[in-house]
Parts: structure tokens; C-alpha cells; sequence
């Protein structure tokens, strides 16, 4: 099984546990998401979106609070049958597709959201994603994400080495005690901003203790 594979899988059998992450005792956690939810509600406003790797639609749920429309996509169908249980608030697709080979048309979003999923891409494969991203975006489109900072201590802070690119490998427990090990790459700001300079600027990047959000829109 290849790293995309395991990837997949493993989210397949964590959809139903997934939200668990968004609902930890913890406040710092608890206030950075509130405030990211804030920001994203604004951000998206009267906006055409589409939430790749949707998951259990955490995010897309409350962006439709504000969204003109959206198409919440990922390749998991256990993750999108808890998608599909929520409540949404503007009109709404669902759509199974590889976000490596994204199905829409050109000029389609003004607002393409990934939620956690930029730690799993893999560091060779920037440029792939980018490119794939910015066709489907309006000119005025912007793109949206949010992911983990470098876990302070605990078991969350253990690494399982790196790959032959040098990406991190994590180890990762679900409640039925199936182990697997995962690529999730975590940053400092400073590497954000190296990474993603070149092809966007960057309307924001927020650095929080817990998480990084950052708002881009294309470089022209
Ligand atoms: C960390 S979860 C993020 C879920 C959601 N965006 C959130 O922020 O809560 C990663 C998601 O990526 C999906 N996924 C994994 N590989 C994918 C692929 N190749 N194409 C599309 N989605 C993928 C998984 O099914 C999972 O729902």
C-alpha cells in the first residue's frame, strides 16, 4: 500500500471518531478554533466554495452559514456520509473525488477551502497542488487553510522519522487500538511563508499556539 493509500484508509475508519479532535478539553484549542470559525465565516460570505478533503464537514458546515454555495468533496464515502448528516445552511453538493485529480471546471470557486489537509500533502508535491488549485479559483478567488502546529509534548509529539523526501512520519492510534503511520508535516511560520510566497501572497497567516490558518490569493 502506498502512502496516499494508507492515508485514505486510515481516514476511512477514523470518520466516525474524527470530530473527537475538534471537542478536546482543551481552551487554547477550543479559543484558536473559535476564532479561525470567526474569520472563516467571514471570509466566506456570498462566496462560490469548494472544501476539498471535507472530511466530516466540520469546516463546511459552518461556512454555509455564510457561503453562497458549496461543494464540499473527499475521497473517503465514510467521510462523506458524516458530511452528509449535518445541517447546512446554503445550498450544498457533496462530490467522491481524488484531490489529486480535482473534476471541476476552470473559474468555478472564488473560495477553495483545505481543512487540515496541507500536512498530509507531500513536500514534493507543492507545485502539483498549487497547480491544480489556481485554475478552478476566479480572479479574485482566494484559498483558505488551516492546520496543526508542532505538537508540544506528549505522545502527539513523537515522530516515526522521515520518508526519503523528508517528510514526517507520525504514528496514529484509532479508539479500536489499529495503529498507522502517516506523512503529517508540521512547519514554523517562517517556512509558511517560504512555501507558499512564490505562487500567492498572502493575505494572512495566523501562527497560533495550536494552529497556522493563512488566507492566499494567486499571484498574477
Ligand atoms: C485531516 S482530514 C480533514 C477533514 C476536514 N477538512 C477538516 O478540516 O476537518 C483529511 C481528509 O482528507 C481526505 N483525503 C485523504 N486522501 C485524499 C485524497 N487523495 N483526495 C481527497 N481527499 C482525501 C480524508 O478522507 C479526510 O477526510
Amino acid at each position: 500500500m502506498n502512502d496516499s493509500d494508507r492515508l485514505r484508509k486510515y481516514y476511512a475508519e477514523r470518520a466516525p471518531e474524527y470530530e473527537q479532535i475538534y471537542f478536546r478539553d482543551v481552551p487554547e484549542r477550543r479559543r484558536e478554533l473559535a476564532d479561525e470559525t470567526v474569520r472563516l465565516q467571514k471570509i466566506a460570505r456570498e462566496r462560490n466554495v469548494l472544501d476539498i478533503a471535507c472530511g466530516t464537514g466540520y469546516w463546511t458546515s459552518r461556512m454555509s452559514q455564510t457561503a453562497r454555495s458549496i461543494i464540499a468533496a473527499d475521497i473517503s464515502p465514510e467521510m462523506l456520509a458524516e458530511a452528509r448528516a449535518k445541517e447546512y445552511h446554503c445550498p450544498i453538493d457533496f462530490v467522491r473525488c481524488d484531490l489529486n485529480r480535482l473534476p471541476f471546471a476552470e473559474n468555478s470557486f472564488d473560495l477553495i477551502t483545505l481543512g487540515f489537509w496541507f500536512s498530509h500533502q507531500p513536500r514534493q508535491s507543492y507545485e502539483a497542488l498549487f497547480d491544480s488549485l489556481i485554475p478552478l479559483l476566479t480572479d479574485t478567488g482566494l484559498i483558505w487553510m488551516i492546520d496543526n502546529n508542532p505538537p508540544a509534548e506528549g505522545p502527539d509529539h513523537e515522530s516515526s522519522g522521515t520518508d526519503s523526501q523528508g517528510n514526517n512520519l507520525k504514528k496514529r492510534r484509532l479508539d479500536n487500538g489499529m495503529e498507522y503511520i502517516i506523512l503529517k508535516n508540521y512547519f514554523v511560520e517562517d517556512e509558511l511563508r517560504a512555501i507558499f510566497s512564490p505562487r500567492f501572497h498572502l493575505k494572512r497567516l495566523t501562527y497560533g499556539d495550536c494552529y497556522w490558518s493563512a488566507l492566499l490569493t494567486i499571484r498574477q
